[in-house]
């Protein structure tokens, strides 16, 4: 059987990650982790945030992964290093493939940055946009109340929008052209972001570099399923906590695809 490509998250903002996984690698198997029982890791410190990382990765590991996907902003940023360290299967963040997407869609040269209080204060962004081009001004903003937003499936409630625009009203002001959606649950907020922001500013989200890097790298180590057609692949879906709100969400946004998430019963 061939082995499928792992993605965890604090809960269903990876998702947007298997989206394009999905439609860049049609042929890969998915095994997915939701961390909902401790979501959101936006708000931990890193030593927490490095912990729960491990356990994931550990509890993917078990189901014989060849790659792993960090499709959470905050545990890239607080614990990619560290578990790069730990384990030999490569391991893939979503930091550096974002930073170098905003750097390319940039004209003016100013970026913005919404994320998790501990993705802001990591300044991870900042040091992989500052690598591509020191002369990129950084303006970044913690949105933590985004997350449970998202969880609870208030997309385009006026509640959210409320928020959102004082969010982001102080970032409008800064002239910006390109804003990083420095969380993977929020481009699910992508509508109502933009209508706030304006067409002016390009949205960028990580998650088109992510799925184009996986497949390069399955490629260079001779791990890419080499089906020439569509065949049927497996997804499997876990969350660490009580699944039906996750799997309604989730349908909602993959589509019918997703039968079943099942609740993880032995974590690690
Ligand atoms: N989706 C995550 C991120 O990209 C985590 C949100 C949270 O758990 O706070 O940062």
């Amino acid at each position: 059987m061939n082995r499928a490509i792992g993605v965890f998250d604090s809960g269903i903002g990876g998702l947007t990650v298997v989206k394009e996984l999905k439609r860049q690698l049609p042929n890969e198997d998915i095994i997915y982790l939701g961390d909902t029982a401790r979501v959101p890791y936006g708000t931990k410190s890193a030593s927490t945030v490095v912990r729960f990382s491990i356990e994931n990765i550990l509890f993917l590991l078990r189901h014989n992964v060849k790659l792993i996907v960090v499709a959470c902003n905050t545990a890239s940023s607080l614990a990619l290093k560290a578990v790069r360290r730990h384990f030999k299967v490569p391991i893939i963040g979503v930091i550096s493939p974002g930073a170098k997407e905003a750097a390319r869609v940039t004209k003016n040269n100013r970026v913005g940055i919404i994320g998790t209080p501990a993705t802001i204060k990591s300044r991870a962004y900042e040091l992989e946009i500052k690598k591509i081009n020191p002369g990129i001004k950084i303006l970044s903003y913690a949105t933590p109340l985004f997350v449970p937003l998202v969880e609870e499936g208030w997309l385009s409630d006026k509640a959210t929008l409320e928020i959102a625009k004082k969010y982001l009203r102080p970032l409008k002001q800064q002239d910006i052209d390109t804003l990083i959606l420095g969380c993977t649950h929020y481009p699910l907020l992508k509508r109502l972001i933009k209508k706030i922001v304006g067409p002016q500013v390009a949205l960028v989200d990580s998650a088109r570099q992510v799925a184009s890097d996986v497949g390069d790298i399955l490629i260079n180590r001779g791990l890419l399923d080499k089906f020439k057609r569509v065949k049927k692949t497996r997804q499997i879906f876990y969350v660490t906590d009580e699944p039906d709100n996750f799997a309604k969400l989730a349908r909602k946004f993959l589509g019918s695809t997703i039968n079943r998430v099942r609740k993880v019963q032995y974590y690690v």
